[in-house]
């Protein structure tokens, strides 16, 4: 059994993970500033920011999850926040997994990545905050953080919950498309890949994406 911190428990990434996570009987604690409408058995909620209470709530981690959203008044203080609970990470010794954009993606090696190119006007903003969490990671993550930047598929998200299948691809830095060229995977299906790094450690310092 392994604790794990969950930071955005409560969100749509953060709860699927931390279901997921206690179903598997670890040892969950779940980080925001407001209580779970809903809380999960097995989940303990902790209430604040997490940029505030990271090193208290992150001690005796074995793995961190950072599942924050730069949405309202979070917008534009992803990086920096998220700098914050990588370095705690690193003190504690504890795995860092941290949930980015699917822009941050290639769509072929070598190519330039989805956010180089033109974004929709609603996904550019968060799109370029999610890269510039992968930049920070790739380039000034603290040198004894054994991270992941983990990319979900295109069409993922609260509107898209879809249905846990148990199944998933994991790939690099490069997007996984299916036979019909779609890029998916439901919530339950993300956080069973992210769960299973957890338990089964793929990736070192490196960005893994997750699609059907
Ligand atoms: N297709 C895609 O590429 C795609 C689609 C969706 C999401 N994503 C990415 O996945 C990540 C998670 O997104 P999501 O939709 O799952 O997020 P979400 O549902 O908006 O959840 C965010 C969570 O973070 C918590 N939170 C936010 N700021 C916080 C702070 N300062 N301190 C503590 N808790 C805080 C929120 O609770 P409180 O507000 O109560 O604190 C909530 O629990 C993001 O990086 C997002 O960009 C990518």
């Amino acid at each position: 059994m392994a604790r794990i911190v969950v930071f955005g428990g409560t969100g749509y990434t953060g709860s699927n993970v931390s279901r997921e996570a206690a179903v598997r009987g670890h040892e969950v604690v779940s980080v925001s500033r407001s209580q779970p409408t809903d809380r999960i058995d097995g989940v303990t909620y902790e209430v604040g920011a997490a940029d505030e209470i990271a090193s208290n709530a992150v001690a005796g981690a074995d793995a961190v999850v950072a599942a924050l959203s730069p949405r309202g008044d979070m917008a534009g203080r992803l990086v920096e926040v998220y700098s914050v609970l990588a370095q705690a990470a690193a003190d504690a010794g504890a795995r860092y997994l941290q949930v980015g954009g699917f822009s941050s993606l290639r769509p072929a090696p070598d190519a330039p990545r989805f956010v180089e190119g033109e974004l929709a006007e609603q996904y550019r903003a968060e799109a370029l905050e999610g890269e510039a969490s992968r930049v920070m990671l790739a380039e000034r993550a603290p040198e004894n953080l054994d991270w992941v930047f983990i990319s979900p598929a295109g069409s993922y998200g609260s509107w898209a919950a879809g249905e846990r299948t148990g199944t998933y691809r994991v790939g690099d830095d490069v997007a996984l498309f299916d036979q019909d060229g779609g890029s998916s995977i439901s919530g339950a299906d993300f956080a069973i890949a992210i769960v299973d790094e957890v338990d089964s450690p793929e990736h070192h310092r490196a960005h893994m994406g997750v699609a059907y």
